[in-house]
């Protein structure tokens, strides 16, 4: 399940109905879908799409999402390295960002300008939605491992608007699972963001 850290004040969300809370005020989409019981994360691009079918014509008439595709990182991408420098340094986009992770785990950073920057971390399961025009930039954890359904408004439009100012190098890459890992304990390198 999707839980929250704010660096700035320390504070941790990670009861579900909190979660939601905190993430409906920043316009947030966040929803739990079934996994093995619905088909395997393993299945193929068209079996994972016609699986979660129902969800995804659901969310296209709500958000006016044209396209679903399903993409995967792993340690053996081609052009690992600039995957994760474009998508780790804040930028916004035209359209929202949906993402469903069926594999892996990684932490969305939002900043809300008006308000402390803060992680989402997500894990298979969870589908979030990055409102277009949202300042935010994305992390993978250690093991560079993730595979998602993505919805599109427009996929040709779907490109990152590399902000002024940006605030991501003032975070610590912190990725994590059930345990919070202090900044200073994170090999940047092996985060390949060095
Ligand atoms: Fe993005």
């Amino acid at each position: 399940m999707a839980w929250i850290r704010i660096d700035q004040t320390g504070t941790e969300l990670k009861d579900e109905s909190e979660v939601r809370a905190f993430l409906d005020r920043y316009n947030i989409r966040y929803e739990r879908w079934p996994l093995e019981d619905r088909v395997s994360p393993d299945a193929s691009p068209e079996e994972i799409l016609e699986a979660y079918a129902p969800e995804i014509e659901r969310l296209k008439e709500a958000g006016g999402y044209t396209t679903a595709d399903v993409v995967a990182i792993t340690p053996e991408t081609p052009g690992l390295k600039e995957l994760i420098v474009k998508f780790g340094q804040e930028h916004t986009h035209s359209e929202d960002e949906i993402r469903f992770t069926l594999q892996g785990s990684g932490v969305f950073y939002i900043n809300p300008e008006t308000d402390p920057v803060f992680a989402i971390y997500v894990e298979a399961g969870d589908l979030l939605g990055v409102p277009a025009g949202a300042r935010h930039w994305f992390l993978l954890c250690e093991d560079h491992h993730i595979r998602c359904i993505r919805l599109f408004q427009d996929p040709s439009g779907w490109i990152a608007h590399y902000v002024d100012h940006p605030t991501h190098s003032t975070f610590m890459p912190v990725c994590w699972g059930p345990q919070y890992v202090p900044p200073e304990t994170i090999d940047r390198k092996k985060l390949s963001l060095e």
